[in-house]
């Protein structure tokens, strides 16, 4: 595909702050509509990348074009985008609909055009009824809404957002969550959105972007970073609880074999490799606590053990449970209903094929 195609297009982007380099020859390519999230532990560089598309920054080398235009050296008002950050940034002395309209009005735009997109913005964001109150009168999800509503009235292609979620509490979160999900589903705009919440990025995301140190790590679909996540830190960024990991040595030959460090054999014969090695090689065997089976079942698996329950975490709709096994802490997660106490011995197994081998020195997928 050419780069005209995609809606947002980063060619070799290379960022410095002074003599830190921040990003380096980043590329990323986003098609039209797709919602995007940018997810990584603080300071990965998430915000630079969003304000460089924004233009908020200057770059130190390469090249942004957003809807087959190229905007490298553009102000950030013609780049046609909209953009949310964390802090609503509403002007405090303003009634709702001043704030939804002001940018407008500073942009020259005519009375019934403000007037008419002011209304599809509220109306969109439910808040019609919020509109002569000033912020200090709203909740924070409804001052939310409202910086989203100043990036709608845009009517740009492209909305940048930047942990929007983030001064909210739990409930709030959750609530806001869908409706930003409800937007892009009506909306069909291409959405950027930076956030460090797993959660966020699984539940809104078509494709997440994992970041570290200004790199990005893998870039898929929800469903890929779960289940076959590219390496090592990916592994254990995504998922709560984090994914087990057993350290040891894949055993090649007739039949592949993981022995952990502390000798015990796991069968590897169902796991599909991501390339074919011969070699056998130092690896970690990652296997999500929810990918156990405890109890009945258990023993059916390609490897099963019994344990002993050290501690039971109940979390409402299911239940953490926490043992050993071979010399090492294991998490699993299982059914509400099964009733475990410390000190119980219980069986449990996995099969190897729902979870994932890393090189332990590349730390890359086998
Ligand atoms: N103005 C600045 N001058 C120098 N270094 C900066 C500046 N702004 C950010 N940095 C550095 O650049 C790196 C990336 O920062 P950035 O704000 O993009 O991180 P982030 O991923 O958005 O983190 P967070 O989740 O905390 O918002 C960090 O190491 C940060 O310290
Ligand atoms: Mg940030």
């Amino acid at each position: 595909m050419n780069m005209s195609e995609h809606s947002v297009s980063i060619r070799d982007l290379t960022l410095d702050y002074g003599n830190t380099r921040v990003l380096e020859n980043l590329n990323l390519d986003i098609e039209q509509g797709e919602f995007i999230v940018l997810l990584g532990p603080s300071g990965c560089g998430k915000s630079t990348l969003l304000n460089c598309i924004a233009g908020l920054m200057d770059i130190s080398d390469g090249q942004i074009h957003i809807d087959n235009r190229n905007v490298t050296w553009e102000e950030p008002k013609d780049r046609g985008i909209g953009m949310v950050f964390q802090s609503y940034a509403l002007y405090p002395q303003m009634t709702v609909e001043k704030n939804l309209s002001f940018g407008l009005k500073v942009a020259g735009y005519k009375k019934d055009e403000i007037q008419r997109r002011v209304a599809r913005a509220a109306e969109i964001l439910q808040m019609e009824e919020l509109l002569q109150r000033k912020p200090v009168e709203l909740s924070g999800g409804q001052r939310q809404r409202v910086a989203i509503g100043r990036a709608l009235v845009r009517e740009a292609k492209v909305f940048l957002f930047d942990e929007p979620l983030s001064n909210l509490d739990a409930k709030l979160r959750s609530d806001l969550r869908v409706e930003i999900k409800r937007l892009h589903q009506r909306l069909k705009n291409t959405m950027i959105y930076v956030t460090h919440d797993q959660i966020e990025a699984l539940t809104l995301a078509n494709r997440i972007a994992i970041m570290k140190d200004g790199v990005i790590q893998q870039l898929a679909d929800p469903h890929t970073i779960y289940n076959k996540p590219v390496n090592l830190y990916v592994a254990g960024f995504i998922g709560s609880p984090s994914m087990n990991f057993f350290q040891g040595t894949l055993q090649t030959g007739d039949e592949t074999c993981f022995v952990t460090d502390s000798g015990t054999h796991i069968p590897t014969s169902s796991y599909q490799f991501a390339r074919a090695s011969s070699d056998s090689c130092s690896a970690v065997l990652g296997i999500r606590p929810e990918h156990i089976i405890a109890g009945e079942g258990a023993r059916g698996m390609p490897f099963s053990t019994r344990v002993e329950i050290e501690i039971v975490e109940p979390m409402g709709s299911n239940t953490l449970v926490w043992t050993r096994v071979a010399d090492q802490a294991v998490t699993f997660s299982c059914d509400s209903d099964q009733l475990l106490a410390p000190g119980q011995s219980i069986d449990i197994g996995f099969d190897p094929a729902r979870g994932s081998l890393f090189d332990a020195e590349s730390t890359l997928r086998l």
